[in-house]
């Protein structure tokens, strides 16, 4: 079975763009591939985050990663800094990872850019510790989002060049995992385009119905269609898709058919999206809650998912440490 291997940033709560764009697709590979799924809270700490804050971090995920229906049985769901392997695996990467090299990336550019204050090294080699991440389980595919992709680039060559150096095949070349044929892009409700943490137009998984009902209700639209069958801007365009992931055909069928005929009303489309959404929603908020009241669920969740990354990570590691030289006395 080839391996698959995912990890996100304890940063707030998942909204609806990494639950279509990436959790629904994360559980159906559960039964097809060796799946890796982790919390990258070392990555995390290059911003510095209170301790009680980035333990309430990883927990959120966490639960919400299982209330979204990962399985901690059919995977390997951990939490990186469980898993020491990597941090020596990063130790032994850093060695062959050049500081032009890093500097030159844009997700290292950006922070740059945006927080001067805080250049730490651990920004400069972020790429490194991911493809330690990657590289500890000789994962063959990755699903990525474009801003990442650079940095699963930098995983290949880090890969390579450790082959080459210690003329071994210790690891393989992580390739970008693509689900499906097209991309899914969940829009924003602000008509900019993507739904995202930064961008601030996110609804999240874990929020209640009143909140999701005025976020819908306050979306951008126009002034209508004027001609029959007209295609629609974009705003309008973005409502329809998210109908797409919540609502019935025969709901997007209805409201299809007033817009080509003019006679829609959007107020009418807002109230039945976010019905949709809300009982889409409202299912897994009721599961977040219920794990995370399970402090001995969430433990047990955590030792497996340590064990069976460990266990992993070891045996890699013992190739790696080979070929770098070290040996028994
Ligand atoms: P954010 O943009 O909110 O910071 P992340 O980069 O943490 O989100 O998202 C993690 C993953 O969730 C992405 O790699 C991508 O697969 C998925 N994802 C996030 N936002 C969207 C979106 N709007 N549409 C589709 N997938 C998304
Ligand atoms: N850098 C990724 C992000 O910001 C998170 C991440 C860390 C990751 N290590 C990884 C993603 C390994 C995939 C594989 O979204």
């Amino acid at each position: 079975m080839d391996i698959v291997l995912s990890g996100i940033r304890p940063t707030g709560h998942l909204h609806l763009g990494n639950y279509f764009g990436a959790l629904k697709n994360f559980v159906k590979i559960q039964d097809t591939h060796k799946c890796f799924f982790f919390i990258a809270d070392l990555h995390s700490l290059t911003t510095h985050p209170h301790p009680e804050d980035f333990h309430n971090s990883v927990k959120t995920i966490l639960c919400e990663y299982l209330a979204a229906g990962l399985s901690p049985e059919k995977s390997a769901l951990y939490i990186q800094s469980d898993v020491p392997e990597i941090s020596e695996l990063f130790v032994l990467l850093n060695m062959l990872a050049y500081k032009g090299e890093m500097e030159r990336t844009a997700a290292f550019k950006d922070k740059v850019r945006k927080n001067p204050e805080n250049v730490n090294t651990g920004l400069l080699t972020y790429p490194v510790l991911m493809a330690s991440d990657i590289l500890i389980h000789r994962a063959k595919y990755v699903p990525v989002g474009k801003d990442q992709e650079q940095h699963l680039e930098i995983a290949r060559l880090l890969a390579r060049r450790f082959n080459n150096m210690y003329g071994c095949e210790v690891f393989p070349e992580p390739q970008a995992f693509n689900f499906g044929s097209d991309l899914l892009k969940v829009p924003g409700l602000d008509g900019s385009g993507k739904m995202g943490k930064s961008e601030g137009n996110g609804i999240y998984l874990y929020e209640d119905d009143k909140s999701i009902t005025k976020k819908v209700m306050r979306a951008v639209t126009d002034s209508g269609p004027t001609e029959p069958d007209s295609p629609k801007p974009e705003v309008i365009e973005n409502l329809f898709t998210l109908m797409r992931l919540v609502s019935e055909p025969s709901t997007i069928q209805y409201f299809e058919d007033k817009w080509n005929d003019c006679s829609i009303r959007y107020g009418d489309l807002k109230k039945q999206l976010a019905a949709d959404i809300c009982a889409t929603v409202a299912p897994i908020r009721e599961r977040i809650d219920a794990i995370a009241a399970d402090e001995k669920y969430l433990g047990e969740v955590v030792a497996l998912g340590r064990d069976k990354a460990r266990e992993s990570a070891a045996a890699t590691l013992a190739l790696a440490r080979e070929a770098v030289g070290f040996r028994k006395f």
